[in-house]
């Protein structure tokens, strides 16, 4: 647990942060949100003592760190930025395994390590252990980024705008991924953004600031039900349906798909109960394709999804319901087909699911 009192930084005449009390619970995700200069990395950092507080108390598990060696309390917290901070001299397991190393890990111990937190972050050891820096995209560097944040299995971690530099795509993978992981490791994290979007889908509680002072600081439900004042209320804006949206993922709504199976003679099964249109699948419950009446007795002719196009047509399940609606509306479609990662067609989510859990 982390418990922030009354804490003040001041640098010369600026009041970086002011009297901000603040508590996270261990397990939890805080998201610092709010606008750039308002006091989030300096907060960030008073907490690993990377800044000293000019007055107030912070106390981790309990203990004030003001009292804790500066090395010490590091190793039990993970600090991860946004620009990465990777070392361009060292290989991917070098930089990963750099804390181990500090702290005397044998050789086949930090492999290990470096191997299973690659695969954690979704990277293949063999193919990027042993690369260097500049040969990585930026997501790939955010990825080794976080990896290393977590090579000592520290209890807390601290993330400055972590996936803030690329582009939106790779941040929406790095945000799901970033839940998985936390779904499994249980960690005690803040988080810095200044992307509200961001902050509503990754938080457990955000705490919104505004020149040095925390607002408001709610889970995203009630955040977005209830601003406190007019500042997060036009923070927050004026789409907050949308955003609330963005917290529920797809496999909560979506609903078995109708479909039918193709073999090498065409279409098997209840063909004629076929009512307008049904996904079709292979043998092994792939999505290959789809196929609608024509009216009368013409039998249904099935139509090829190309591969390529099938990341564009279909949903993984843990995608939320805004990005379902936002491809329904760019797309003109009232209905997409949910796949797992071998490609089975798992179920369907259609606008008329997406309208009942906004008006709730
Ligand atoms: N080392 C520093 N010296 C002087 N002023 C600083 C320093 N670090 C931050 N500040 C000031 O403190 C305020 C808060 O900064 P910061 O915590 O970086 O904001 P944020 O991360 O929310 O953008 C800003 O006005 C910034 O200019
Ligand atoms: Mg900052």
């Amino acid at each position: 647990m982390i418990q922030l009192e009354a804490v003040t930084k001041r640098y010369g005449d600026t009041l970086a942060v002011d009297e901000l009390s603040l508590e996270v619970r261990s397990g939890e995700v805080c998201v610092l949100v709010g606008p750039s200069g308002c006091g989030k990395t300096t907060t960030l950092r008073m907490i690993n003592r990377l800044v000293e507080p000019t007055a107030g108390r912070i106390l981790v598990n309990g203990r004030d760190t003001s009292e804790s060696r500066p090395e010490l309390l590091r190793r039990s917290i993970g600090y991860a930025i946004q620009s990465v901070g990777l070392f361009s001299h060292l290989t991917v397991e070098q930089n990963i395994g750099i804390v181990p190393t500090i702290l005397g890990w044998e050789k086949s111990r930090i492999a290990h390590r470096v191997s299973d937190l690659l695969l954690l972050v979704g990277l293949d050891p063999t193919g990027y252990a042993a690369k260097y820096p500049s040969q990585l995209s930026g997501g790939e560097a955010q990825r080794v980024g976080v990896a290393r944040a977590l090579a000592a299995d520290p209890p807390i971690l601290l993330m400055d705008e972590p996936f803030g530099a690329v582009d939106p795509l790779t941040r929406e993978r790095l945000q799901q991924q970033f839940l998985a992981i936390q779904r499994e490791l249980n960690k005690t994290i803040v988080l810095v953004t200044h992307d509200l979007d961001e902050a509503i889908r990754l938080a457990g509680r955000v705490a919104i600031m505004r020149n040095g002072r925390l607002v408001q600081y709610d889970t995203p439900e009630a955040l977005l039900a209830n601003p406190t004042d007019g500042f997060v209320r036009s923070f927050v804006g004026t789409d907050r349906a949308l955003k609330r949206i963005s917290r529920i993922p797809v496999a909560t709504l979506m609903k078995p798909a109708y479909s039918l199976r193709r073999d090498a003679t065409g279409l098997v099964g209840p063909v004629s109960e076929l009512q307008k249109y049904a996904w079709v699948t292979d043998d092994d419950g792939r999505l290959v394709g789809w196929t609608e009446t024509r009216g009368g007795n013409e039998s249904p002719s099935i139509s090829e999804i190309d591969p390529d196009e099938l990341e564009r047509i279909t949903l993984p399940a843990y995608a939320s319901a805004r990005e379902a609606l936002s491809r329904m509306l760019g797309q003109g479609v009232r209905s997409i087909p949910v796949i797992d990662e071998s490609l089975k067609l798992i179920g369907e989510v259609t606008l008329r699911d997406i309208e009942e859990v906004t008006a709730e």
